[in-house]
């Protein structure tokens, strides 16, 4: 077989670090594969997908702006796939049809818990954005222990709209983002919107952070420096971008594949040394 057997599937996807990062994982075990990036624009993407297909592709990660449509693709779905809205993970089974998980919800609990060594059970927690990426990040704090989750977004209907699919309305509660300086304090403050991505500040207040806090960007790189600043800066709590989430959520997806889950650790400090946590303009 010439083609590819496993692809990320985006647009733009000329960016992604998942080829470099799945090529390492198969070093490190001994497993032969080819991975590459497949630009796919949201009206070419179920094209690429067939033809990815009847060239003998196994697996593919998908990201922006498919995450959600791709669920059409799907003959099955994992559990947790249905609850975020978002696959991010493609296995071919044997009769030829593509299962659905999502990596994303495991790979950040994983960071956190496993890589950081804190705790997430009892924590008061913040999501700022309610979009793709914080509906799969709501469902994992929420299966992980989070004793509150407070949901606020740009677009306060998008806050509600997740709040009320999660339904449960003692430990989850929305919030309006206009009023993020009169809430008291988070253990745990997540940043899930896309703000960054444009270079915008989300002038968010220091009040927000307890001490302690754990204050988390799902992004890495230039689109988490303002955050990851804003943390710092309060000089109470603790700062981490999306790098850690990025890499152990491709080593879900690894694992799914291959049936064994590759270490962390070294494809952690070689991306660490080129995307230090302290980037800034
Ligand atoms: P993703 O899959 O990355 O979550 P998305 O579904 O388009 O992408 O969601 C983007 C999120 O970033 C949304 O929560 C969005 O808020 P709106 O629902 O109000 O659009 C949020 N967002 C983007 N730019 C923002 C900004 N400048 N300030 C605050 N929130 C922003």
């Amino acid at each position: 077989m010439s083609a590819s057997n496993f692809a990320v599937f985006g647009h733009p996807v000329a960016h992604s670090l998942s080829p470099r990062i799945h090529a390492a994982f198969a070093r490190q075990l001994g497993i032969a594969m080819q991975y590459t990036a497949i630009d796919a624009t949201p009206e070419a993407f179920v094209a690429r997908l067939d033809e990815f297909n009847a060239a003998g592709g196994k697996g593919a990660n998908i990201t922006l702006p498919h995450k959600h449509s791709v669920l059409a693709q799907c003959a099955e779905i994992s559990d947790f796939a249905r609850r975020a809205g978002a696959v991010n993970t493609l296995t071919r089974r044997l009769d030829n049809h593509w299962r659905g998980d999502n990596t994303d919800g495991a790979g950040l609990v994983r960071d956190i818990s496993k890589r950081l060594g804190m705790d997430l059970r009892e924590r008061r927690g913040l999501l700022l954005g309610a979009g793709g990426a914080g509906h799969a990040v709501a469902f994992a704090l929420l299966d992980a222990g989070v004793a509150q989750l407070t949901i606020v977004n740009r677009t306060p209907a998008r806050a509600i709209a997740l709040a009320d699919a999660i339904g449960e309305p003692d430990r989850v509660h929305t919030r309006d983002w206009n009023d993020l300086g009169r809430f008291g304090n988070f253990d745990l403050i997540v940043n899930a919107t896309a703000a960054g991505h444009s270079r915008e500040s989300l002038h968010l207040p220091f009040s927000l952070i307890a001490p302690r806090a754990l204050c988390y960007d799902l992004s890495y790189g230039l689109a988490a420096s303002a955050f990851v600043n804003w943390a710092r800066a309060a000089r109470i709590g603790y700062a981490q971008d999306g790098l850690g989430m990025l890499i152990e959520q491709a080593a879900e997806s690894f694992a799914i594949w291959h049936g064994k889950r590759p270490n962390t650790d070294s494809v952690y400090a070689e991306l660490r040394a080129e995307l230090p946590l302290d980037a800034s303009d």
